[in-house]
Protein backbone atom coordinates (compact mmCIF):
# COMPACT_ATOMS: atom_id res chain seq x y z
CA UNK A 1 0.00 0.00 0.00
CA UNK A 2 1.36 3.59 -0.63
CA UNK A 3 2.14 5.45 2.19
CA UNK A 4 -1.21 8.19 2.33
CA UNK A 5 0.31 12.03 2.09
CA UNK A 6 -3.12 13.72 2.27
CA UNK A 7 -5.26 13.25 5.26
CA UNK A 8 -8.72 14.53 4.01
CA UNK A 9 -10.50 13.60 7.11
CA UNK A 10 -12.45 15.51 9.51
CA UNK A 11 -9.91 17.13 12.46
CA UNK A 12 -9.51 16.26 15.53
CA UNK A 13 -12.77 17.91 18.28
CA UNK A 14 -14.79 18.65 15.07
CA UNK A 15 -17.97 16.95 13.99
CA UNK A 16 -20.38 17.20 11.09
CA UNK A 17 -24.37 17.03 11.80
CA UNK A 18 -26.42 15.19 8.98
CA UNK A 19 -29.80 16.99 8.52
CA UNK A 20 -31.76 14.84 10.87
CA UNK A 21 -29.20 15.89 13.90
CA UNK A 22 -29.29 19.68 12.05
CA UNK A 23 -33.01 19.73 11.94
CA UNK A 24 -33.01 19.03 16.14
CA UNK A 25 -30.22 21.72 16.36
CA UNK A 26 -32.25 23.94 15.17
CA UNK A 27 -35.14 23.14 17.18
CA UNK A 28 -33.45 23.42 20.21
CA UNK A 29 -32.19 26.53 19.33
CA UNK A 30 -35.62 28.29 18.27
CA UNK A 31 -36.91 27.06 21.94
CA UNK A 32 -33.83 28.93 23.63
CA UNK A 33 -34.25 31.60 21.33
CA UNK A 34 -38.00 32.06 21.91
CA UNK A 35 -37.00 32.51 25.65
CA UNK A 36 -34.31 34.43 25.82
CA UNK A 37 -37.02 37.25 23.24
CA UNK A 38 -39.47 35.94 25.96
CA UNK A 39 -37.24 38.21 28.32
CA UNK A 40 -36.66 41.03 26.13
CA UNK A 41 -32.90 39.94 24.87
CA UNK A 42 -31.96 40.97 21.32
CA UNK A 43 -29.95 38.74 19.13
CA UNK A 44 -26.43 39.91 18.33
CA UNK A 45 -23.16 37.99 16.53
CA UNK A 46 -19.44 38.95 16.57
CA UNK A 47 -16.55 38.17 14.47
CA UNK A 48 -15.52 33.74 14.67
CA UNK A 49 -12.17 35.31 15.42
CA UNK A 50 -10.95 37.99 17.45
CA UNK A 51 -7.53 40.09 18.33
CA UNK A 52 -5.72 37.78 20.77
CA UNK A 53 -5.44 40.36 23.42
CA UNK A 54 -9.06 40.89 23.98
CA UNK A 55 -9.67 37.18 24.72
CA UNK A 56 -5.75 36.85 26.99
CA UNK A 57 -6.39 40.36 28.99
CA UNK A 58 -8.52 38.96 31.35
CA UNK A 59 -10.22 35.34 30.72
CA UNK A 60 -7.77 33.34 32.13
CA UNK A 61 -4.90 30.98 32.32
CA UNK A 62 -6.99 27.98 31.47
CA UNK A 63 -8.45 29.44 28.25
CA UNK A 64 -5.03 30.97 27.31
CA UNK A 65 -3.45 27.64 27.14
CA UNK A 66 -6.30 26.31 25.02
CA UNK A 67 -6.77 29.05 22.13
CA UNK A 68 -6.17 28.55 18.35
CA UNK A 69 -4.02 31.62 18.22
CA UNK A 70 -2.71 32.27 14.65
CA UNK A 71 -0.74 35.53 12.54
CA UNK A 72 -2.74 36.68 9.92
CA UNK A 73 -0.58 37.67 6.65
CA UNK A 74 0.05 41.01 8.01
CA UNK A 75 1.67 39.72 11.44
CA UNK A 76 -1.58 40.50 13.83
CA UNK A 77 -2.22 38.08 16.16
CA UNK A 78 -5.61 36.70 15.96
CA UNK A 79 -7.28 33.60 17.66
CA UNK A 80 -10.68 31.97 17.00
CA UNK A 81 -13.00 32.70 19.84
CA UNK A 82 -13.07 30.31 23.07
CA UNK A 83 -16.46 31.81 24.36
CA UNK A 84 -18.70 35.00 23.45
CA UNK A 85 -18.66 37.04 26.50
CA UNK A 86 -14.93 39.42 25.87
CA UNK A 87 -16.38 39.40 22.32
CA UNK A 88 -19.94 40.80 23.19
CA UNK A 89 -18.78 43.73 25.46
CA UNK A 90 -16.61 44.90 22.76
CA UNK A 91 -19.20 44.65 20.87
CA UNK A 92 -21.24 46.95 23.78
CA UNK A 93 -18.36 49.36 24.02
CA UNK A 94 -17.88 49.23 20.56
CA UNK A 95 -21.71 49.95 19.80
CA UNK A 96 -23.84 50.27 22.88
CA UNK A 97 -22.46 52.49 25.59
CA UNK A 98 -25.08 54.82 24.85
CA UNK A 99 -28.30 52.85 24.60
CA UNK A 100 -30.42 52.99 27.79
CA UNK A 101 -29.76 50.70 30.35
CA UNK A 102 -30.29 47.92 30.83
CA UNK A 103 -28.72 46.59 27.45
CA UNK A 104 -29.83 42.88 27.11
CA UNK A 105 -27.89 40.38 24.41
CA UNK A 106 -28.01 36.91 23.63
CA UNK A 107 -26.24 35.31 21.07
CA UNK A 108 -25.38 31.48 19.21
CA UNK A 109 -21.81 30.92 18.27
CA UNK A 110 -19.24 28.49 18.01
CA UNK A 111 -16.31 28.27 19.60
CA UNK A 112 -13.11 27.22 19.62
CA UNK A 113 -10.75 25.08 22.65
CA UNK A 114 -8.07 23.61 22.14
CA UNK A 115 -8.29 20.65 24.47
CA UNK A 116 -8.26 16.88 24.67
CA UNK A 117 -11.46 15.75 23.15
CA UNK A 118 -13.85 13.67 24.87
CA UNK A 119 -18.06 12.62 25.09
CA UNK A 120 -19.46 16.80 26.00
CA UNK A 121 -15.62 18.12 25.36
CA UNK A 122 -15.06 19.10 21.87
CA UNK A 123 -12.41 21.53 19.92
CA UNK A 124 -15.41 23.16 18.33
CA UNK A 125 -18.70 23.55 20.07
CA UNK A 126 -21.58 25.78 20.63
CA UNK A 127 -22.67 28.21 23.15
CA UNK A 128 -25.87 30.14 23.71
CA UNK A 129 -25.67 32.58 25.88
CA UNK A 130 -27.02 36.33 27.69
CA UNK A 131 -25.20 38.91 28.81
CA UNK A 132 -27.05 41.65 30.69
CA UNK A 133 -24.94 45.26 31.25
CA UNK A 134 -25.79 47.81 33.15
CA UNK A 135 -28.01 46.94 36.26
CA UNK A 136 -26.19 46.82 39.77
CA UNK A 137 -28.73 45.15 41.07
CA UNK A 138 -29.56 41.50 42.67
CA UNK A 139 -32.63 40.96 40.26
CA UNK A 140 -30.42 41.68 37.88
CA UNK A 141 -28.61 38.40 38.68
CA UNK A 142 -31.71 36.61 39.71
CA UNK A 143 -33.09 37.23 35.98
CA UNK A 144 -30.26 35.65 34.55
CA UNK A 145 -30.26 32.47 36.36
CA UNK A 146 -34.31 32.34 36.04
CA UNK A 147 -33.36 32.59 31.44
CA UNK A 148 -31.22 29.91 32.01
CA UNK A 149 -33.49 27.83 34.01
CA UNK A 150 -36.75 28.60 32.02
CA UNK A 151 -35.13 27.92 28.60
CA UNK A 152 -33.83 24.35 30.00
CA UNK A 153 -37.50 24.28 31.47
CA UNK A 154 -38.71 24.92 27.87
CA UNK A 155 -36.20 22.64 26.28
CA UNK A 156 -38.58 19.82 28.33
CA UNK A 157 -34.94 19.05 29.99
CA UNK A 158 -35.51 17.05 33.52
CA UNK A 159 -32.91 16.08 36.43
CA UNK A 160 -30.60 19.08 36.02
CA UNK A 161 -29.06 21.34 39.30
CA UNK A 162 -28.40 24.72 39.55
CA UNK A 163 -25.16 25.87 41.79
CA UNK A 164 -24.61 29.28 42.95
CA UNK A 165 -21.47 30.06 44.50
CA UNK A 166 -19.80 33.39 45.24
CA UNK A 167 -16.09 34.44 44.06
CA UNK A 168 -15.73 38.02 45.45
CA UNK A 169 -15.93 36.17 48.62
CA UNK A 170 -12.99 33.96 47.90
CA UNK A 171 -10.85 36.85 46.03
CA UNK A 172 -11.36 39.25 49.21
CA UNK A 173 -10.03 36.13 51.41
CA UNK A 174 -6.72 35.26 49.09
CA UNK A 175 -6.20 38.81 49.15
CA UNK A 176 -6.60 39.42 53.31
CA UNK A 177 -3.96 36.38 53.25
CA UNK A 178 -1.91 38.44 51.20
CA UNK A 179 -2.34 36.55 47.97
CA UNK A 180 -2.11 39.42 45.11
CA UNK A 181 -4.23 40.15 42.48
CA UNK A 182 -2.13 38.27 39.92
CA UNK A 183 -1.93 35.65 41.71
CA UNK A 184 -5.52 34.65 41.82
CA UNK A 185 -5.81 33.13 38.51
CA UNK A 186 -3.77 30.36 39.50
CA UNK A 187 -5.61 30.15 43.21
CA UNK A 188 -9.44 29.91 40.90
CA UNK A 189 -7.95 27.31 38.45
CA UNK A 190 -6.55 25.36 40.97
CA UNK A 191 -9.85 25.54 43.15
CA UNK A 192 -11.90 25.07 39.83
CA UNK A 193 -10.14 22.05 38.89
CA UNK A 194 -10.69 21.05 42.42
CA UNK A 195 -7.27 19.77 42.73
CA UNK A 196 -3.91 20.82 44.88
CA UNK A 197 -5.58 24.07 46.32
CA UNK A 198 -3.57 23.95 49.59
CA UNK A 199 -0.56 23.10 47.41
CA UNK A 200 -1.39 26.31 45.39
CA UNK A 201 -1.95 28.72 48.40
CA UNK A 202 0.89 27.28 50.68
CA UNK A 203 3.00 27.91 47.31
CA UNK A 204 1.74 31.25 47.24
CA UNK A 205 2.78 31.95 51.09
CA UNK A 206 -0.74 32.70 52.35
CA UNK A 207 -1.24 33.44 55.83
CA UNK A 208 -1.71 29.93 57.51
CA UNK A 209 -5.25 31.64 59.43
CA UNK A 210 -6.62 32.56 56.43
CA UNK A 211 -5.37 29.13 54.36
CA UNK A 212 -7.85 27.49 56.83
CA UNK A 213 -10.56 30.40 56.81
CA UNK A 214 -10.56 29.86 52.54
CA UNK A 215 -10.54 26.25 52.62
CA UNK A 216 -13.32 25.76 54.99
CA UNK A 217 -15.34 28.03 53.12
CA UNK A 218 -14.77 26.54 49.94
CA UNK A 219 -16.51 22.98 51.50
CA UNK A 220 -19.90 25.20 52.09
CA UNK A 221 -22.50 23.93 50.73
CA UNK A 222 -26.26 23.74 51.05
CA UNK A 223 -29.18 26.12 51.62
CA UNK A 224 -28.67 29.92 52.68
CA UNK A 225 -27.83 28.40 56.57
CA UNK A 226 -24.86 27.96 54.93
CA UNK A 227 -24.23 31.37 53.83
CA UNK A 228 -24.81 32.23 57.76
CA UNK A 229 -22.31 29.48 58.22
CA UNK A 230 -19.62 31.73 56.00
CA UNK A 231 -20.63 34.85 57.70
CA UNK A 232 -20.16 33.70 61.37
CA UNK A 233 -16.80 32.38 60.01
CA UNK A 234 -15.48 35.47 59.16
CA UNK A 235 -16.58 37.65 61.76
CA UNK A 236 -14.56 34.57 63.88
CA UNK A 237 -11.78 36.13 62.25
CA UNK A 238 -12.16 39.21 64.11
CA UNK A 239 -10.04 40.58 61.04
CA UNK A 240 -11.59 43.21 58.50
CA UNK A 241 -12.61 41.64 55.92
CA UNK A 242 -13.35 44.59 53.47
CA UNK A 243 -16.35 43.86 51.25
CA UNK A 244 -16.64 40.56 52.32
CA UNK A 245 -19.57 40.29 54.59
CA UNK A 246 -21.26 42.76 52.02
CA UNK A 247 -21.27 40.36 49.17
CA UNK A 248 -22.58 37.75 51.11
CA UNK A 249 -25.23 39.41 52.02
CA UNK A 250 -26.24 40.53 48.67
CA UNK A 251 -25.89 37.13 47.48
CA UNK A 252 -28.51 36.39 50.42
CA UNK A 253 -30.66 39.14 48.29
CA UNK A 254 -30.20 37.44 44.79
CA UNK A 255 -31.24 34.34 46.24
CA UNK A 256 -34.09 35.22 48.34
CA UNK A 257 -35.16 36.68 44.48
CA UNK A 258 -34.58 33.17 43.39
CA UNK A 259 -36.90 32.19 46.22
CA UNK A 260 -39.68 34.43 45.47
CA UNK A 261 -39.83 32.97 41.62
CA UNK A 262 -39.79 29.42 42.90
CA UNK A 263 -36.84 27.78 41.65
CA UNK A 264 -34.47 25.94 43.70
CA UNK A 265 -30.89 25.54 43.59
CA UNK A 266 -28.17 24.91 46.23
CA UNK A 267 -25.07 26.71 46.83
CA UNK A 268 -21.65 26.05 46.51
CA UNK A 269 -19.01 28.50 48.00
CA UNK A 270 -16.24 25.79 46.02
CA UNK A 271 -17.43 26.91 42.67
CA UNK A 272 -14.30 29.02 41.26
CA UNK A 273 -15.14 29.01 37.46
CA UNK A 274 -12.38 28.65 34.76
CA UNK A 275 -12.50 31.99 33.54
CA UNK A 276 -11.06 34.93 35.06
CA UNK A 277 -13.12 37.89 34.51
CA UNK A 278 -15.82 36.93 37.18
CA UNK A 279 -16.26 39.13 40.36
CA UNK A 280 -18.97 38.11 42.55
CA UNK A 281 -22.07 35.54 42.42
CA UNK A 282 -21.14 32.83 40.24
CA UNK A 283 -23.15 29.70 39.13
CA UNK A 284 -22.86 25.96 37.24
CA UNK A 285 -25.79 24.25 35.85
CA UNK A 286 -25.07 20.51 35.91
CA UNK A 287 -27.16 17.56 33.86
CA UNK A 288 -27.22 14.38 35.37
CA UNK A 289 -26.08 11.75 33.15
CA UNK A 290 -23.47 13.21 31.20
CA UNK A 291 -20.59 11.94 33.12
CA UNK A 292 -17.47 14.18 33.78
CA UNK A 293 -18.60 16.79 30.64
CA UNK A 294 -22.06 17.35 33.03
CA UNK A 295 -21.55 21.65 33.09
CA UNK A 296 -24.27 22.42 30.75
CA UNK A 297 -23.93 26.16 31.60
CA UNK A 298 -21.53 28.56 33.46
CA UNK A 299 -22.02 32.11 34.03
CA UNK A 300 -22.02 34.96 36.59
CA UNK A 301 -21.35 38.18 37.75
CA UNK A 302 -18.17 39.90 35.68
CA UNK A 303 -16.16 42.85 34.86
CA UNK A 304 -14.86 42.73 31.68
CA UNK A 305 -15.59 46.60 30.16
CA UNK A 306 -12.61 48.86 32.57
CA UNK A 307 -9.85 45.68 31.44
CA UNK A 308 -10.91 46.60 27.95
CA UNK A 309 -10.45 50.38 28.51
CA UNK A 310 -14.05 50.98 29.04
CA UNK A 311 -16.20 52.95 31.51
CA UNK A 312 -17.00 50.34 34.57
CA UNK A 313 -20.56 48.88 33.75
CA UNK A 314 -22.29 46.27 36.10
CA UNK A 315 -22.61 42.89 34.07
CA UNK A 316 -23.63 39.71 34.38
CA UNK A 317 -24.59 36.17 32.30
CA UNK A 318 -24.35 33.15 31.22
CA UNK A 319 -23.60 30.63 28.18
CA UNK A 320 -25.17 27.31 27.97
CA UNK A 321 -23.27 24.45 26.15
CA UNK A 322 -25.24 23.90 23.58
CA UNK A 323 -24.08 20.34 22.00
CA UNK A 324 -24.29 19.37 25.97
CA UNK A 325 -27.23 20.15 26.04
CA UNK A 326 -28.34 18.26 22.97
CA UNK A 327 -26.63 15.52 24.58
CA UNK A 328 -28.57 15.88 27.93
CA UNK A 329 -32.00 15.78 25.96
CA UNK A 330 -30.76 13.21 24.10
CA UNK A 331 -30.44 11.10 27.19
CA UNK A 332 -33.28 11.69 28.21
CA UNK A 333 -35.61 10.94 25.33
CA UNK A 334 -36.37 14.37 24.80
CA UNK A 335 -34.86 15.36 21.59
CA UNK A 336 -37.44 15.43 18.68
CA UNK A 337 -36.82 16.93 15.13
CA UNK A 338 -40.32 18.97 14.55
CA UNK A 339 -42.65 17.29 12.17
CA UNK A 340 -43.11 18.39 9.24
CA UNK A 341 -45.49 18.47 6.44
CA UNK A 342 -44.38 16.91 3.67
CA UNK A 343 -45.74 16.93 -0.31
CA UNK A 344 -44.43 15.08 -3.18
CA UNK A 345 -45.53 15.67 -7.05
CA UNK A 346 -44.96 13.18 -8.86
CA UNK A 347 -45.28 13.01 -12.78
CA UNK A 348 -46.81 9.34 -14.17
CA UNK A 349 -44.05 9.80 -17.25
CA UNK A 350 -41.81 11.66 -18.51
CA UNK A 351 -43.77 13.36 -20.80
CA UNK A 352 -45.29 14.80 -17.11
CA UNK A 353 -42.30 15.84 -16.24
CA UNK A 354 -42.30 19.83 -17.07
CA UNK A 355 -46.20 19.75 -15.98
CA UNK A 356 -45.27 18.43 -12.65
CA UNK A 357 -42.67 21.35 -12.06
CA UNK A 358 -45.41 23.75 -13.07
CA UNK A 359 -47.78 22.39 -10.90
CA UNK A 360 -45.16 22.31 -7.61
CA UNK A 361 -44.67 26.21 -8.60
CA UNK A 362 -48.10 26.68 -8.04
CA UNK A 363 -48.57 24.62 -4.75
CA UNK A 364 -45.40 26.67 -3.31
CA UNK A 365 -47.44 29.53 -3.43
CA UNK A 366 -49.38 28.22 -0.58
CA UNK A 367 -46.66 25.64 0.94
CA UNK A 368 -43.68 23.41 0.65
CA UNK A 369 -43.40 20.07 -1.95
CA UNK A 370 -40.98 18.69 -3.37
CA UNK A 371 -40.75 17.16 -6.90
CA UNK A 372 -39.79 13.43 -7.70
CA UNK A 373 -36.62 14.07 -9.45
CA UNK A 374 -35.29 10.26 -9.98
CA UNK A 375 -38.06 9.52 -12.55
CA UNK A 376 -39.20 6.30 -10.74
CA UNK A 377 -42.27 4.95 -12.27
CA UNK A 378 -45.52 5.69 -10.40
CA UNK A 379 -45.61 2.22 -7.82
CA UNK A 380 -41.83 2.85 -6.96
CA UNK A 381 -42.88 6.63 -6.33
CA UNK A 382 -45.60 5.83 -3.80
CA UNK A 383 -43.62 2.90 -2.69
CA UNK A 384 -40.76 5.88 -1.98
CA UNK A 385 -42.88 8.26 -0.21
CA UNK A 386 -43.80 5.87 2.06
CA UNK A 387 -40.85 5.02 2.72
CA UNK A 388 -39.60 8.80 3.33
CA UNK A 389 -42.66 9.73 5.48
CA UNK A 390 -44.26 12.33 2.49
CA UNK A 391 -47.85 12.66 4.36
CA UNK A 392 -49.07 13.40 0.61
CA UNK A 393 -48.36 12.72 -2.81
CA UNK A 394 -49.82 14.75 -5.94
CA UNK A 395 -50.11 12.36 -9.00
CA UNK A 396 -49.59 14.82 -12.55
CA UNK A 397 -51.19 12.44 -14.98
CA UNK A 398 -52.24 12.68 -18.67
CA UNK A 399 -55.81 11.68 -17.50
CA UNK A 400 -56.59 14.46 -14.76
CA UNK A 401 -54.44 17.28 -16.52
CA UNK A 402 -56.61 17.10 -19.34
CA UNK A 403 -59.81 18.29 -16.84
CA UNK A 404 -57.52 20.67 -15.50
CA UNK A 405 -56.53 18.52 -12.32
CA UNK A 406 -54.21 16.13 -10.38
CA UNK A 407 -55.05 13.40 -8.40
CA UNK A 408 -53.94 13.86 -4.45
CA UNK A 409 -53.28 11.07 -2.47
CA UNK A 410 -52.99 10.72 1.39
CA UNK A 411 -50.17 8.42 2.32
CA UNK A 412 -51.20 7.78 5.84
CA UNK A 413 -55.16 6.94 4.81
CA UNK A 414 -54.19 5.35 1.12
CA UNK A 415 -57.26 7.49 0.14
CA UNK A 416 -56.84 9.71 -2.88
CA UNK A 417 -59.23 12.28 -5.06
CA UNK A 418 -59.41 14.51 -7.78
CA UNK A 419 -58.10 17.99 -6.94
CA UNK A 420 -58.69 21.36 -9.26
CA UNK A 421 -55.15 23.22 -10.08
CA UNK A 422 -56.23 25.99 -8.85
CA UNK A 423 -57.35 25.06 -5.70
CA UNK A 424 -53.60 23.71 -5.08
CA UNK A 425 -52.69 27.33 -4.04
CA UNK A 426 -55.62 26.85 -1.23
CA UNK A 427 -55.93 24.87 1.75
CA UNK A 428 -55.55 20.94 0.65
P1 LIG B 1 -17.60 28.40 30.32
O1 LIG B 1 -18.03 27.70 31.59
O2 LIG B 1 -16.16 28.36 29.98
O3 LIG B 1 -18.13 29.88 30.44
O4 LIG B 1 -18.41 27.81 29.12
C1 LIG B 1 -19.82 27.76 29.15
C2 LIG B 1 -20.28 26.35 28.81
O5 LIG B 1 -19.73 25.95 27.54
C3 LIG B 1 -19.79 25.29 29.78
O6 LIG B 1 -20.63 25.23 30.92
C4 LIG B 1 -19.87 24.04 28.94
O7 LIG B 1 -21.19 23.51 28.97
C5 LIG B 1 -19.58 24.52 27.53
N1 LIG B 1 -18.21 24.17 27.10
C6 LIG B 1 -17.06 24.72 27.51
N2 LIG B 1 -16.01 24.11 26.90
C7 LIG B 1 -16.53 23.16 26.08
C8 LIG B 1 -15.98 22.19 25.16
N3 LIG B 1 -14.67 22.11 24.96
N4 LIG B 1 -16.83 21.36 24.51
C9 LIG B 1 -18.17 21.45 24.70
N5 LIG B 1 -18.75 22.34 25.54
C10 LIG B 1 -17.95 23.19 26.22
C11 LIG B 1 -18.02 30.81 29.44
O8 LIG B 1 -17.62 30.57 28.33
C12 LIG B 1 -18.53 32.17 29.83
N6 LIG B 1 -18.34 33.07 28.69
C13 LIG B 1 -19.96 32.14 30.28
C14 LIG B 1 -20.48 33.49 30.68
C15 LIG B 1 -21.28 34.29 29.95
N7 LIG B 1 -20.21 34.12 31.81
C16 LIG B 1 -20.83 35.30 31.81
N8 LIG B 1 -21.45 35.41 30.67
Amino acid sequence: MPKKTSDFSRPKGTRDFLPEEMAKRRSVEETMRSVFEDFGYGEVETPVFEHLELITAKSGEEIKAHLYHFKDKSSRDLTLRPELTAPVMRLYLEALTHAPKPVKLYYFGDCFRYEEPQSGRYREFRQAGVELIGSPNPEAEAEVICVAVSALERLGLKDFRVSIGEVGVLRTLLESGGIHKEAHASVMNAIDKGVDVRKTLDGLGMQKDMEELLLTILELRGGKEALHTALELIEKTGIDLGDARAKINRLEETLRLLDVMGFEYSLDLGIARGLDYYTGMVFEIYAEGLGAQKQICGGGTYSLTEILDGEPAPTCGFAFGFDRIILALESQGKLAAPEKERLLVVATGEDMVGEAMRIASIIRRKRGCEVELMRRKLVKALAYANNMGYQRVVIVGGEELAKGCVVLRNMGKGEQKEVRIEDLGGPL
